[in-house]
């Protein structure tokens, strides 16, 4: 059951990370991506890393036919939809490229899934969806209110999945709300590694330890946290990519429609996070303090209570394997271009 696995952004920053999972694991996996925001070298890394072969079609998630054709034709079971847009400023200046994607995507793979009689799905959402928390740790109960398209988006999506599942008895959904994804895989060979410019503090903090950037600027210290700057949930990708096999396993044997957060359940602080990296890579990372940036809120982490009870899943790796696993990916010198 649910042994050959569509991954929608196979080849982006999670779903090549949760590839190499499942495949690890014996699942056959296929990958489907436009390579708008990856290449399609991270094919043969995560064949490299499973010792196993996985197949990649090149296509765009609003292409129902490609989709529906490809559902078919390879027998799938099973698919996780990690392809879309994810940057919160960009999403305010061109909000219809988001919805087009984000949404409109989803829906076309729906109907393919629907052409093709795949009713197995584990969704790519985030925490996001949250907008400001109301109460900290944010459990799936918290009330939802977006504050950008972005997640708005993400939030459409989710709700379009709720009522797919009311309509059927044979769909099974499992909508995942990751907070902060961070690290690379362990080999040092896969890693985040997008076309675009990051966005995220992470990469950011490794341009600055590879002297690519000369500093960091850190948004805001004035916050109500232990050392004023930034506290968020940042949680290993290896550990997100065994909560996709987690859902996964669940997904074969519950029908309807579930929600679970993805993330540790602890805060760090920008500042921490700079230490950590700091440690690991060896080099100087200069900050310079700024003013806050506009809609960040000051702490936001997960009670991620409900996928330890219901999935069985709980985030193993610590700060110092996101930050290291992060730091050996980017020296790597195979991976440079
Ligand atoms: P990513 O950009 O690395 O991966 C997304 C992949 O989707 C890319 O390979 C891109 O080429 C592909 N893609 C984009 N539009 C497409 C389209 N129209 N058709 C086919 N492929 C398309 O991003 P990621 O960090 O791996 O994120 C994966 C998913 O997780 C996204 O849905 C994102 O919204 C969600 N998410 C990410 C984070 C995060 O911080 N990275 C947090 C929460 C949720
Ligand atoms: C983390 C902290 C910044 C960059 C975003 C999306 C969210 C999800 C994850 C997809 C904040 C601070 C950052 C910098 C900084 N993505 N920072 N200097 O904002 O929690 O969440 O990514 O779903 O939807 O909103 O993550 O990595 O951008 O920021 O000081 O150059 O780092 O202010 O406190 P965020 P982030």
């Amino acid at each position: 059951m649910n042994k050959k696995i569509l991954l929608t952004g196979g080849t982006g920053y999670i779903g090549s990370h949760a590839a190499v999972e499942l495949s690890t694991r014996g699942y056959d996996v296929v990958l489907y991506d436009n390579l708008q925001n990856s290449s399609a070298a991270v094919v043969d890394q995560i064949e490299l890393i499973s010792n196993r072969k996985c197949e990649f079609i090149q296509g765009d998630i609003r292409d129902t036919a490609l989709l529906s054709d490809t559902l078919s034709r390879l027998k799938i079971n099973a698919v996780m939809h990690f392809a879309g847009l994810k940057a919160v400023a960009e999403s305010i200046e061109e909000p219809l490229n988001y919805y087009s994607t984000n949404v409109l995507g989803t829906l076309s793979l729906l109907d393919a899934m629907l052409h093709a009689q795949v009713f197995n799905l584990v969704f790519s959402s985030s925490a996001t969806v949250y907008g400001v928390p109301a109460y900290l740790p944010i459990d799936e109960l918290h009330p939802t209110g977006p504050v950008n398209p972005y997640g708005r988006s993400k939030l459409h999506a989710e709700r379009i999945l709720s009522d797919l599942a009311v309509s059927s008895t044979n769909w099974s959904i499992i909508s995942l709300r990751y907070f902060n994804p961070t690290g690379a895989h362990e080999s040092g060979l896969l890693g985040e590694r997008p076309t675009s410019r990051p966005n995220n503090l992470m990469p950011i903090i490794s341009e600055v330890a590879l002297n690519s950037r000369d500093r960091l600027q850190v948004f805001g210290d004035d916050y109500d946290t232990p050392d004023g700057t930034g506290v968020r949930d940042f949680i290993h990708v290896m550990d997100l990519a065994e909560g996709h096999r987690k859902a996964l396993e669940y997904i074969g044997k519950e029908k309807g429609f579930e929600i679970f957060n993805l993330g540790t359940g602890a805060g760090y602080s920008v500042l921490e996070m700079v230490e950590a990296y700091k440690v690991a890579s060896g080099q100087a990372i200069p900050v310079e303090i700024m003013t806050r940036r506009p809609g960040d809120v000051g702490a936001c982490y997960a009670d991620a209570l409900k996928a330890d009870t219901v999935l069985g899943w709980q985030a193993k790796r610590s700060l110092k394997d996101m930050c290291e696993s992060s730091w050996r990916f980017y020296t790597n010198s195979s991976n440079r271009g």
